[in-house]
């Protein structure tokens, strides 16, 4: 049955939208469009492919990224270009940068007095080398690099990756195989690794693992759970298109054909802008989003590149400059348990000292008696240590070879504390369901007092200069601190007690009191993250503060206006409640703002940045949720909430029982969402405004 001219039209122009939104939000990471607006667009166009299946001949449809069988095995496929690897340079100080320079120049029969080479300079990324083959611009296969000739045809799993093109913008060429890698951004790495200990189900020993490892499921299901993202770095086999001259211009033009490309990247000259660039990517190295393990420095010429040609597997052009590594191995002497703010039990593994990603490690986190159990680890055992970006180490595995005749003891966290606190003697209790065991003692262990006062003044809370480890341990000790009221209460805390600490000169004890006073002004984010309140870290901190507005309406929230938060689900507004409910705790925020804490109590942002800046809603019926909260809510986000439906309302939130508005913006065709619509579409928002 041919499909009526202007269902096929309608069908490529929602095609061609959904693909215009998918690279925005998942390349460019600035969405146009609201999720809701995009799911609305996105199930339209299935309607049309489930009525008219022929529409589906050409696999470029945004809605076949999922959908594939699993498969028994997947097929070999020959690579017609072959997938070479480079050669890596291990010496990691400049010595690497400046040997490559020389060997390009030597290779060149460059002399001295010759202008310098210039280079490509690129990250190195940590992940699974793939080749993505476009035919008419079409996604038709995609290849593992396998032993170089033959890799494996991963196409299914590939789709699943939402930043990965099935259509190139703008290029027909017969054929354009597009190469790079394939990783896992650390953020969705430790999300994976959250939700798999939170379930008690195994974890990804680290990014590189969790993608080779999603290409590689059967399932493309599965692989799609991964959230992989992918960098494009070279080509490899091209016909009807025709090659820039250089690699860097290359690169660029696959950028603008919406391929995901590093903007990390850097046109340099001769061996002091390799070194250059070694350096200042190192610098970066823990701030970036995803695992790299070094640079690549590549000849920017492609006729130089193919004047120098290969020696045996490697091309002369390109090289590999490494970092230090992030994985290493060492011993564990001892396992110790610490306490943490909210009483929280974690198994940590004093180690060997080992260097590993730039620092020296000597202690690293076993996570939780579920996962020390599972990793098995026990004294004495030679372990696999990871330390990437401003994650705390970790122990990611046991060299179970390695393991000595006199290693301790399976680890159980229980008989190793005989059921008690190490730090106060309280009982430790893990309750159904949850993955720690925790100190019952509360306020009244130590441990927990220290953790919570130190949280309270860290850099990202309260931000008190001076007040670290070791004077913490004095005035909780010495019983002259308990709260962070105390604090501010000159009457418990003031030069004279100061003056008989130990090791306490009176410059520092007249400094720590002016970092005292000085951070009593402070914001209504940093002032509620520093409450240290169960499961709320920094952003959810912020998100309270921006959505809440004062102390006291987040004091008064319930679950469910607590749930109208960004990332703010059950659990979360469960702890915040339980906080607030404790009279101890409200007792100390009374004394706190008594003590003159200030925290500031608007932390809006420039209105016309926020993602529904411009939109007018209008609400009406009988809503679940207080409608002074979703007016608050849409406003947060930059949208305006009318009282009457016109032209210009963009969305009406009708609750039960709504009437003539509702009418009306039938009437206008205006957008109409329920309260359900409403609080997954603020969800999506928020989440997005969130990244
Ligand atoms: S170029 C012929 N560039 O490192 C040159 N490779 O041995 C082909 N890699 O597993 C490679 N980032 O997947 C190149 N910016 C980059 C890279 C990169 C990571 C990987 C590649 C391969 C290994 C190179």
């Amino acid at each position: 049955m041919a499909i009526p001219e202007k269902d096929s039209s309608r069908a490529a122009r929602l095609r061609h939208e959904i693909e215009k939104h998918d690279y925005q939000y998942y390349v460019l990471d600035q969405p146009l469009i609201p999720d809701a607006e995009y799911d609305r667009l996105f199930r339209e166009l299935q309607a049309l492919e489930k009525q008219y299946p022929e529409l589906l001949q050409y696999h470029d449809s945004p809605t076949q990224r999922v959908g594939g069988k699993p498969l028994d095995a997947f097929q070999k496929v020959f690579h017609s270009v072959p997938m070479l690897s480079i050669r890596t340079e291990t010496d990691i100080s400049d010595e690497g940068a400046i040997a490559f320079d020389a060997r390009v120049r030597r290779e060149l029969k460059l002399g001295e007095s010759e202008p310098p080479v210039e280079y490509s300079c690129e990250l190195k990324f940590d992940g699974l080398a793939i080749n993505l083959r476009y035919e008419q611009g079409l996604l038709v296969q995609a290849t593992t690099r396998g032993d170089g000739e033959t890799g494996e045809d991963v196409t299914q799993n590939v789709r699943t990756i939402h930043c990965i093109p099935l259509r190139l913008r703008g290029c027909d060429a017969s054929v354009l195989e597009v190469r790079g890698e394939v990783y896992m951004s650390r953020r969705d790495f430790e999300r994976y690794n959250e939700k798999q200990r939170a379930h008690g189900l195994p974890t990804l020993v680290n990014p590189r693992n969790g993608a080779a490892g999603g290409i590689r499921q059967l399932d493309p299901g599965l692989a799609a759970k991964r959230r992989l993202s992918f960098f494009a770095y070279g080509l490899g086999e091209v016909r009807g298109w025709e090659l820039p001259a250089t690699h860097s211009t290359l690169l660029d033009s696959l950028g603008r054909m919406g391929v995901p490309v590093s903007t990390e990247r850097a046109v340099v000259k001769g061996a002091p802008g390799l070194v250059d660039f070694h350096r200042r990517v190192a610098a970066q190295r823990d701030s970036l989003p995803f695992d790299i393990d070094g640079v690549v420095y590549k000849v920017n010429s492609l006729a130089l590149q193919q004047k120098l040609g290969f020696v045996t597997r490697e091309p002369r052009w390109a090289c590999a400059h490494k970092f230090p590594a992030e994985e290493q191995m060492t011993v564990v002497h001892d396992i110790d348990i610490q306490v943490g703010r909210t009483g929280k039990l974690t198994p940590v593994a004093k180690l060997e000292p080992v260097f590993v990603g730039g620092t020296t490690v000597s202690n690293a986190t076993l996570h939780n008696e579920d996962e020390t159990r599972r990793k098995d680890v026990r004294i004495g055992d030679t372990v696999i240590v990871r330390r990437a970006g401003d994650v705390i180490p970790e122990v990611v595995g046991v060299v179970l070879d390695r393991r000595p005749e006199n290693a301790g003891k399976p680890f159980d966290l229980d008989r190793l504390l005989h059921g008690h606190c190490p730090v106060c003697g309280s009982a430790i209790v893990r309750e159904e369901g949850e993955a720690d065991w925790r100190c019952s003692g509360g306020l009244f262990c130590p441990a927990q007092r220290k953790q919570a006062l130190l949280h309270f003044a860290g850099r990202r809370a309260l931000d008190i200069e001076g007040l670290g480890d070791k004077l913490v341990d004095q005035l909780v000790d010495g019983g002259i601190v308990s709260t962070p009221a105390d604090l501010y209460d000159r009457d418990k805390l003031n030069l004279q007690k100061l003056a008989g600490l130990e090791r306490m000169g009176e410059k520092s004890a007249n400094n720590l009191i002016d970092a005292i006073e000085n951070s009593k002004q402070t914001t209504l984010a940093r002032f509620v993250y520093a409450l240290g309140i169960r499961n709320v870290g920094e952003a959810t901190a912020k998100d309270l503060a921006r959505h809440f507005g004062t102390l006291e309406k987040l004091m008064h929230a319930d679950e469910t206006q607590l749930q109208l938060v960004p990332d703010v689900g059950p659990v979360v507004a469960q702890s915040i409640v339980a906080f607030f409910a404790e009279r101890h705790n409200v007792d100390v925020i009374r004394e706190l703002l008594r003590g003159g804490v200030t925290p500031q109590e608007s932390a809006g942002m420039p209105v016309e940045t926020l993602p529904l800046a411009g939109r007018t809603f209008v609400l009406t019926g009988t809503l679940g949720i207080a409608r002074e909260i979703a007016k608050e809510k849409l406003e947060a986000l930059g949208a305006k909430v009318a009282g009457s439906v016109s032209k210009k309302t963009d969305y009406v939130v009708a609750g039960s029982e709504a009437g003539s508005k509702l009418d009306k913006a039938r009437q206008l065709a205006v957008p109409v969402m329920d309260e359900q619509q409403f609080i997954e579409f603020m969800e999506s928002m928020e989440a997005r405004h969130e990244t």
